[in-house]
């Protein structure tokens, strides 16, 4: 394994980005920017020892900071997914964050998550260490949050990424990664094959923040337990389908802190797979309702669901869910989690 280091460019506030180029002794290939902590590109091979790129993004630092949307690839905190109308109430007293970005919600972080700052960078050994100080008060979070991510390229093909926080003044704390994932390379991802061992997943209102409480996927279209191809039932007529126009769900995937494999996709045209681990209670099931129309990395036109993002961590709105795993992190507390993607092909 190998990390080398060039410049990506200079953001528009003059801070200078570098890109990581991660190479392993088969071949494969991770290119991470310090800029928002983001994915640039994963190169896996099919089952003929081809590399394609597996996930989304651009060519350029200015277009990933100019897009505020769709966060390809990038680093998600302070808190990922929506915190219904921007606050919640933490030790008896209400927090209010500035920015509403996302209907009447707080999404991603706000106005400038994680996903749109520069992260020091260090490679250490075979990993890439970011670092991040958020200071108190950043869009609305209490504490000063020191957050570390430790991406990693193993021989074995599995790209990892470890987090870690901790704050002074209690806070609350849900880290991501937004990484789009087409395992063909290019298209639709809707033939993807999608195993997911989830029984129960969060239901939303139309506009996805949670209602309270799991609904079982048994019987609804809601169900991977057994493989099935991603695009087979995503448009039919039920309701929570419907409110988010397609698969953007919560998944109840396991208990917090605990590892376990909850996921396989498989392209069954280049033999891809891509089976993924965590030690997060939930995953964030988004089929990439939203992309839009978006000129990609080598000027490719991405549209709506061509990258599926697993975005592993605890359910959105928890800070107004009483019932969810807790994001509260206690001041002198360590925020920790991992989670691996690892590539194969059959
Ligand atoms: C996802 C979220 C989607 C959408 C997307 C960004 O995490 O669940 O609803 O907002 O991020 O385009």
């Amino acid at each position: 394994m190998t990390i080398s280091k060039k410049r990506f460019g200079t953001t528009q506030d003059g801070e200078q980005a570098d890109i990581f180029i991660f190479t392993n002794r088969s071949g494969m290939t991770a290119k991470v920017t310090n800029f928002g902590g983001i994915i640039v590109s994963l190169s896996a091979a099919d089952a003929n020892g081809e590399f394609s790129d597996v996930v989304l993004g651009f060519d350029s630092l200015a277009e990933y900071q100019n897009y505020p949307d769709p966060y390809f690839g990038a680093a998600i905190g302070r808190f990922g997914n929506r915190i219904c109308k921007g606050q919640f109430t933490l030790n008896g007293v209400n927090i209010k964050l500035p920015v509403i970005n996302n209907a009447e919600n707080n999404l991603h972080g706000g106005g400038k998550g994680f996903d749109k700052v520069v992260w020091d960078a260090e490679i250490v050994d075979d990993s890439l260490v970011l670092k991040y100080l958020s200071i108190d008060g950043e869009e609305g979070f209490p504490g000063n949050l020191e957050t570390t991510i430790i991406y990693t390229l193993t021989e074995e093909n599995e790209f990892k990424i470890e987090y870690q926080a901790a704050t002074d003044k209690d806070t609350v704390v849900n880290l991501t990664n937004h990484s789009y994932f087409n395992l063909a390379g290019e298209g639709s991802a809707l033939d993807h094959e999608l195993q997911l061992t989830a029984s129960q997943f969060v239901p939303v209102n139309d506009q996805a923040t949670p209602v309270g409480g799991y609904t079982d996927v048994a019987g609804t279209p809601m169900d991977f337990t057994t493989a099935v191809v991603v695009g087979t039932r995503i448009d039919e007529d039920y309701e929570q389908l419907k409110n988010c126009a397609g698969y953007d769900h919560s998944y109840v995937i396991g208990d917090n802190g605990v590892m376990k494999q909850f996921a396989t996709l498989v392209d069954p045209q280049s033999g891809r797979v891509m089976q993924m681990s965590t030690t997060e209670p939930g995953v964030q099931f988004y089929a990439g309702n939203f992309i839009g129309d978006v000129k990609g990395k080598g000027g490719t036109e991405y549209h709506n669901r061509y990258g599926l993002c697993f975005e592993t961590q605890h359910h959105p709105d928890s800070p107004n869910n009483a019932d969810f795993p807790t994001t509260v992190l206690k001041a002198g507390d360590t925020f920790n989690s991992t989670t691996i993607y690892a590539f194969s092909a059959k």
